[in-house]
């Protein structure tokens, strides 16, 4: 089993109105080549438009969450199905901010990924612990431990991300150390081959939290880690260019 190819995910969060597609239109136009798969990941009202004007630009279009059922009456949510309908090829679940503000669990978060599945959407699946956590020293138990719930058995045999997102680190300018970063990704990868064989080579384990222009190259060189998912600097062309540049 390959490497897989590194996947660099923006996620703008309830970021973006409009006048932000030229943000991802400039992007666009100043990405010429490069090795990495590249992502948007804007709000759902902003799904549709973006995927138009990101059509042949090569990059994917993306969605934050999604509801684990396809239709149905569920007032203010958005199926998979839907989002698939829209243009995202992929959608961003477990993050954080749905785990905490909406209290996702890991089971919830296995059920929209099987939703993802059945409408044809690569989940990238977010894990990462608290800094009491960190402090405690559970960190490993912790991020491993939502790797094993939130990863339903059906991902076997299909494409999907996990993202390391410690919550500590998220929109707060702090970074663990390269060394930390590695001993998870190492322990998220162990997890990843127990529980889908040597299949699980092929997952693309990405960082998130305050990757910027200039800690990037540090980060995306770092052992096992094959991309990054980026809230804040995301939101800038010329931020969101650096990040890739440094893959
Ligand atoms: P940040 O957010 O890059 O602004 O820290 C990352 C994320 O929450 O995905």
């Amino acid at each position: 089993m390959t490497k897989p190819q590194v996947l660099i995910a923006g996620n703008w969060k309830m970021n973006g109105l409009g006048a932000s597609l030229a943000e991802a239109n400039a992007l666009a136009g100043s990405l010429g080549q490069t090795t990495a798969r590249v992502a948007i990941c804007p709000p759902a009202t902003l799904v549709q438009r973006l995927a138009e004007v990101l059509t042949d630009s090569g990059v994917l279009v993306g969605a934050q969450d999604c509801h684990a059922e396809a239709s149905g009456a569920f007032t203010g949510d958005t199926s998979a199905e839907q989002l698939a309908d829209a243009g995202a090829t992929l959608v961003i679940l477990g993050h954080s901010e749905r785990r905490s503000g909406h209290g996702e669990s890991d089971a919830l978060v296995a059920a929209k990924v099987q939703a993802a599945l059945r409408a044809g959407l690569e989940p990238i699946v977010c894990v990462g612990e608290t800094l009491d956590q960190r402090k405690a020293g559970d960190a490993l138990a912790i991020v491993t431990g939502q790797v094993r719930g939130s990863l339903p058995r059906e991902l076997a045999g299909n494409a999907f991300a996990v993202a390391y997102e410690p919550v500590w680190a998220i929109g707060t300018g702090l970074t663990p150390t390269t060394p930390e970063i590695e001993e998870v990704h190492r322990a998220i990868r162990a997890a990843l081959l127990e529980m889908f064989g040597d299949a699980g080579r092929g997952v693309a384990i990405l960082y998130g939290g305050s990757v910027k222009p200039s800690n990037a190259a540090e980060i995306l060189h770092a052992d096992e880690v094959g991309g990054a998912l980026v809230g804040g600097a995301s939101l800038k062309a010329d931020d969101f260019l650096g990040i890739i540049r440094a893959a």
